[in-house]
């Protein structure tokens, strides 16, 4: 059986974070009628073929359709027809104009059933602090995106959800710890030999976690009661049992909260503003300001410089987590906000420190959305498919230079990009969700040998493990060896796959710079037992893909079946979400699972769709002409060759940036 979560049965209502509240319905029917098999499948593919030329012609139609009713069961029909066709045949064996159609399709389903609100019904919603500019500028916590509902998207506000409240309860014991997560992370995590993602370069791994760090943190983990992982009698690991620090409590939770699955604190500005960079308080960003002309402090090195006493991820700044790759990107985009003040200062020199800042943050910002959408997903989803869609999410289908010359064509999306269309929240309060980090736990990416070379004799200059350049140490390095060669040599390097048996063995024994041990494999498999995110099978269940029922469904891999079988007892509904992820085999040319990209079809566009300074207000009166024009002339390469011009060689005729790069002896 098959279930669908049918497009007429959640119509979220809306509602204002920590406001006025109407609760959420989530209601999922079961449509056993539709056991979609491979033929049936195939017979409404063609069918759709021949009545409509196609997916996008069919949604063409509804569109044209002027009764509301009729139009609302088109559409229906539609995103249930397009949710059987992916579990059946799956979108990537799709043409490409199908597979667009029914990716669209998904992600209609998506956006109407699985984005679920965490708030208190009815909580009081407080009074928003005061900023001088609201309107036309974004606040250092994310209040007032939403000018009525000016909490929405703040920092310290809740995690949301991609799967109904009713599904996120806290793992209880025994199941908490069954298997136990030393054991997972020992048997199916550990990396013997490194297996690379060959098509990227290690800047691909270090910008994923630099936009990670403006995106969320569940803040400083507490000391207090921690986790007790029991382990085996000949396990290495100095103590026994392991420790694993539990995430920092709520501390917004009401009486009205009693009896609801435990929530979380995103102690990050969840929107896509730069906020890494900026912070997500007054007070941060009053820090890193320097109260001339818009700019942000650079060290006198020209290389940012980590707060050496923020060991913790509370700020963006954090020393858990920082290492060379990290200090690449923060230096590279402090470098660009300042090269942007400069530019703006230079045309509207009328303009005060903070006029300079705003529109220098706002247009900082939008380049590194920018990069993201259309440099960095094409490269690690590198399928024909996500080509055009991920260009269409910022341009639209009707393309980059129809847009940048007139503008846009039409109020959809799909034309015309989510860039300057209306604002949408979906009917849900913008968040990021508990699934959406744990998806992103993408710690293979990281290799352990890292070899830094010289772009201008190709020769080795250090060769060093993953420890060594990370925490207190990646200053070191940035001091001695020029950023330009480390840049140079990121781009030759790649980043691990993220697959089983490539766990980093640095962070598998990892040493934070105040000291403390982690096995962060563990880590990873613990956390998402204790935030409550469905294991695997339910997880795809509740995502509507194809239901994997067997350990042959799961991976092609016969060793790790195997492996899984053993370590999970044989009980394929058991298996850790992280575990399947890493297991699956992903589309060809996907750096990551089908799986994780559900979360990614429906987040990925919503972080835009959201956002008043990427709809509404992504124009020149906001953003100025020259903001405009410069996030529009902008890519990772750019900006890269603004700031270090002699990277030119090693980029040229690379087609993306995070490909790997021309060494020394291949630059004709
Ligand atoms: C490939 C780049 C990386 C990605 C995509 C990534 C992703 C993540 C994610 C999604 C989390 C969960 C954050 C949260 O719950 O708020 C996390 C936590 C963490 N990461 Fe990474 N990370 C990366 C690199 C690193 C590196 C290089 C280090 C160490 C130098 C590191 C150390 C940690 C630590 C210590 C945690 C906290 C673990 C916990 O208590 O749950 N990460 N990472």
């Amino acid at each position: 059986m098959i279930v669908i979560l049918a497009a007429d049965t959640a119509i979220p209502l809306p509602r204002c974070a920590g406001g006025s509240n109407i609760a959420m319905q989530f209601r999922a029917r079961s449509l056993e009628a539709n056991a979609w098999d491979e033929d049936t499948a195939m017979k409404v593919l063609k069918t759709i073929g021949i009545v409509g030329g196609g997916a996008l012609a069919a949604f063409a139609a509804v569109k044209v359709l002027r009764s509301p009713r009729c139009k609302r069961r088109l559409a229906e029909l539609y995103n249930r027809t397009s949710v059987a066709i992916d579990q059946g045949v799956g979108w990537p064996s799709l043409p490409v104009p199908l597979a667009l159609g029914v990716l669209a399709g998904v992600r209609n389903t998506l956006r109407e059933t699985n984005l679920v609100d965490t708030n208190t019904p009815g909580a009081a919603t407080g009074t928003p602090p005061a900023y001088p500019n609201v309107v036309t500028a974004r606040t250092p916590d994310g209040t007032f995106n939403d000018l009525k509902c000016p909490f929405m998207g703040s920092a310290g506000t809740r995690f949301g959800r991609n799967v109904p409240l009713n599904e996120t309860w806290q793992e209880k014991q025994p199941d908490l710890m069954t298997p136990s997560p030393r054991v997972v992370s020992l048997e199916l995590m550990t990396r013997n030999e490194f297996t690379p993602a060959t098509t990227l370069n290690l800047l691909a791994a270090a910008w994923l976690q630099f936009q990670i760090r403006d995106w969320f943190s569940h803040g400083k983990s507490i000391k207090e009661d921690s986790w007790q992982v029991p382990l085996a009698p000949n396990d290495t690991w100095h103590e026994n049992p392991m420790r694993i620090l539990r995430t920092a409590p709520d501390p917004t939770r009401t009486a009205a909260d009693d009896g609801t699955p435990l929530t979380y604190i995103n102690t990050e500005t969840p929107w896509w503003d730069g906020s890494q960079l900026y912070g997500s308080t007054a007070d941060y960003q009053a820090k890193v300001r320097t109260g001339v002309d818009g700019k942000i402090f650079i060290g006198k090195d020209h290389l940012v410089h980590p707060d050496p006493n923020a060991l913790v991820q509370v700020q963006s700044f954090a020393l858990v987590g920082w290492w060379v790759g990290l200090e690449l990107f923060y230096t590279l985009f402090t470098l660009e906000h300042n090269a942007i003040c400069d530019r703006l200062k230079q045309e509207y020199p009328e303009w005060g420190d903070n006029d300079l800042f705003e529109h220098a943050r706002l247009i900082n910002g939008a380049i590194i959305a920018k990069i993201h959408t259309v440099e960095w997903t094409t490269a690690i989803l590198g399928h024909p498919v996500l080509q055009i869609a991920m260009r269409a999410n910022w341009w639209g289908l009707a393309g980059e230079r129809i847009k940048n010359l007139f503008g846009r064509l039409s109020g959809s999306e799909l034309v015309s990009g989510i860039l300057g269309s209306e604002t949408d929240h979906f009917g849900v309060p913008y968040s990021l969700t508990e699934e959406f980090v744990a998806v992103y736990r993408m710690h293979p990416l990281i290799p352990d040998d890292i070899t830094f070379w010289s772009r201008e004799t190709g020769e080795v200059l250090q060769k060093l493990n993953f420890q060594q350049i990370a925490g207190n140490d990646a200053q070191n390095i940035c001091d001695n060896i020029r950023i330009e060669d480390l840049f140079y040599s990121f781009g030759l390097m790649n980043p691990g796959a993220v697959v089983l048996h490539n766990y980093p063995k640095t962070l598998q024994r990892f040493e934070r710079p105040d000291g403390i041990l982690m096995d962060l494999a563990a880590h990873d498999i613990m956390r998402c037992r204790e935030l409550g995110v469905p294991r695997y099978t339910r997880f795809r269940e509740l995502l509507h893909l194809r239901p994997v029922t067997t350990f042959e469904e799961l991976t092609d891999n016969p060793e790790w079946r195997e492996e899984i079988r053993r370590v999970y007892n044989n009980d394929i509904d058991t298996v850790d979400l992280i575990v399947g992820l890493f297991a699956e085999k992903p589309p060809k040319g996907f750096g990551f699972s089908d799986t994780a990209f559900r979360i990614f079809v429906l987040m990925a566009s919503r972080r835009l769709n959201s956002d008043r300074f990427f709809t509404t207000d992504f124009t020149e009166d906001v953003y100025s002409k020259v903001g405009m024009d410069w996030i529009a002339d902008s890519t990772l390469s750019t900006v890269l060759l603004r700031h270090f011009p002699s990277l030119a060689p090693a980029l040229n005729g690379v087609n993306n940036t995070f490909a790997p790069w021309k060494a020394k002896g291949a630059q004709g």
